[in-house]
């Protein structure tokens, strides 16, 4: 069998899972896309901030990979923007790192505050400017963002 037909073969294959059949081109088309990884960058970006200023670093340093994570899964999933993520990550979210690994608050917000801004150039860059992502003014009500063992 020739790597053409192989792939013919595999292509009209399709896998049950239990709800619905797929075929390997379906299970591909229907990963997550920047429509459903960024809005998870935001509400990450929300509980990176309020841990930070609780002072709830492990929590901090967790939120920060985690989204560094969903940048370069959106990196790998859409190669139109694996650039400007890639160099967004290299330049304006790793700087954050520093500041997480000292518990510097100061630092930290500085260092927060910028690159917020450049992600919003990057939104103007990628043609999407009505997309304007701003820090809530209260910390996200679904976690206690307290250091473990604070007073409440
Ligand atoms: C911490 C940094 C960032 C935050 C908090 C953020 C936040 C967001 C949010 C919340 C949305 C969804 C808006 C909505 O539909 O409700 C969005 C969309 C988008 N962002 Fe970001 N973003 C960040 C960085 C970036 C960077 C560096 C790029 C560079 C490529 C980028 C490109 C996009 C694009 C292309 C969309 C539109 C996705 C779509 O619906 O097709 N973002 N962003």
């Amino acid at each position: 069998m020739t790597d053409e037909e192989l792939e013919a073969k595999i292509k009209a294959l399709t896998f049950w899972g239990s709800k619905k059949s797929m075929s390997i081109e379906d299970i591909v088309m229907v990963q997550p896309g920047l429509a459903q990884i960024m809005p998870e960058i935001g509400a990450r970006t929300w509980k990176l901030f309020y841990a930070a200023k609780a002072g709830n670093w492990p929590m901090a340093k967790f939120q920060y990979k985690e989204i560094k994570g969903l940048m370069e899964l959106g990196a790998f999933m859409r190669p139109k923007h694996e650039d400007a993520l890639n160099q967004y990550v290299a330049e304006d979210w790793k700087p954050l790192e520093a500041s997480i690994e000292a518990k510097d608050f100061a630092a930290f917000e500085k260092a927060f505050h910028h690159s917020i801004d450049q992600a919003n150039a990057y939104h103007d860059l990628k043609e999407k400017p009505y997309i304007r992502w701003k820090l809530p003014d209260s910390p996200p009500p679904d976690l206690d963002l307290a250091p473990r063992g604070a007073k409440k």
